[in-house]
């Protein structure tokens, strides 16, 4: 007689044979995760061999330019196959026109060349599009009268697009959420003969509190005036994020983003089957600083739960994750 819990005909299906073994369960491990999908934001500061903690996110520091380069000599070393740079930019160069962000000499673009000299072709630079570093009122786009501007600020996030693009970033990563920035950016690239630099859209940005401690990092969030609820996409909507995508791809992005990461990898899988691209998504600040905080405390295991955290976002359908753990995450991959 067949003894089995189970109420059907059939012998009981024990789903736990699979799991028996550590090797039973590579064999039949669905996902992987390498350091290849990996890439490292950083934050850039004015200065030489300097380095100043980012209080909300432990383990996190702004770094100047020498240190950069020196990140970026380990990125290679790791084997992380890109890293996005974010400037830290002086307030008093923070205007409302955000005309900082044309300065071909600016922070980030002095920060490009300055990587490029050195590690060349064996690292990949991402550059954000968005006016939010430097302009005085913290917001991604111009504003007037409270508004902020679509088309004006399209305009001038050609402009830096160009302007990174000379310094040598390989992928210009519009950040900003304006409707057709995507498009016109390619234009303008082109036009400057940039063909092959390739565009990762910030395609699914929610409107976040996870974002916080990435504003204390590029110190625009006391700037901030108000919210960005007018561009960056309501956290209650989903098929908004499919037809965000769709547009995006239609105007020549060359790869999407989904943004925060985690508690959106409903939108990750939607967005995956559904258009078959190039999909990553952003492990933010305020994930990282969960995690690191709730170790720091002892109330999880951090290096595991880290681990466990990137995995997911591979099973989502991720092809890569951008996460501040890439160097930590790399040695432990690699080792
Ligand atoms: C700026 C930008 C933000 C992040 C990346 N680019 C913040 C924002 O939109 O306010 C957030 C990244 C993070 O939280 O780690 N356009």
């Amino acid at each position: 007689m067949i003894v089995s819990t189970s109420s059907s005909q059939f012998p009981l299906i024990r789903m736990r044979r699979n799991r028996s073994h550590a090797w039973m369960r590579r064999l039949v491990r669905e996902t992987t995760l390498t350091v290849d999908d990996l890439i490292w934001p950083l934050f850039v500061v004015d200065g030489q061999n300097e380095r100043q903690p980012v209080k909300s996110m432990p383990g996190v520091e702004r770094l100047s330019q020498d240190l950069i380069v020196e990140a970026a000599k380990q990125a290679v070393d790791l084997g992380i196959p890109a890293m996005a740079v974010f400037p830290y930019t002086d307030p008093a160069l923070k205007t409302p026109d955000a005309r900082e962000a044309l300065n071909p000499d600016n922070l980030v673009c002095r920060t490009v060349r300055a990587v490029k000299d050195a590690v060349g072709e064996q690292l990949g630079i991402i550059c954000d599009v968005a006016l939010d570093p430097y302009n005085s009122d913290g917001h991604d786009g111009l504003v007037k009268d409270g508004r902020i501007l679509n088309d004006e600020t399209v305009a001038l996030l050609c402009q830096q697009s160009i302007v990174q693009a000379r310094a040598g970033c390989d992928i210009i990563a519009p950040s900003d959420m304006m409707d057709g920035r995507v498009g016109a950016i390619r234009t303008a690239l082109d036009a400057e003969g940039f063909q092959d630099v390739k565009i990762l859209s910030y395609a699914a940005k929610y409107a976040s509190s996870f974002y916080g401690p990435f504003r204390d990092a590029v110190g625009s969030g006391g700037a901030l005036k108000g919210d960005k609820k007018t561009y960056q996409m309501d956290f209650a909507n989903s098929d908004e994020a499919l037809r965000e995508v769709a547009q995006d791809i239609a105007e020549g992005a060359d790869m999407v983003m989904v943004k925060p990461g985690l508690p959106y990898l409903d939108i990750v899988r939607r967005i995956k089957d559904e258009f078959s691209m190039p999909t990553f998504a952003y492990q933010v600040s305020g994930e990282y600083a969960m995690i690191q905080a709730a170790a720091a405390n002892g109330w999880l295991n951090g290096e595991a739960a880290m681990l466990e955290s990137l995995m997911a976002f591979k099973r989502a359908g991720c092809d890569g994750i951008l996460t501040y753990y890439a160097p930590i995450a790399a040695k432990l991959l690699n080792d």
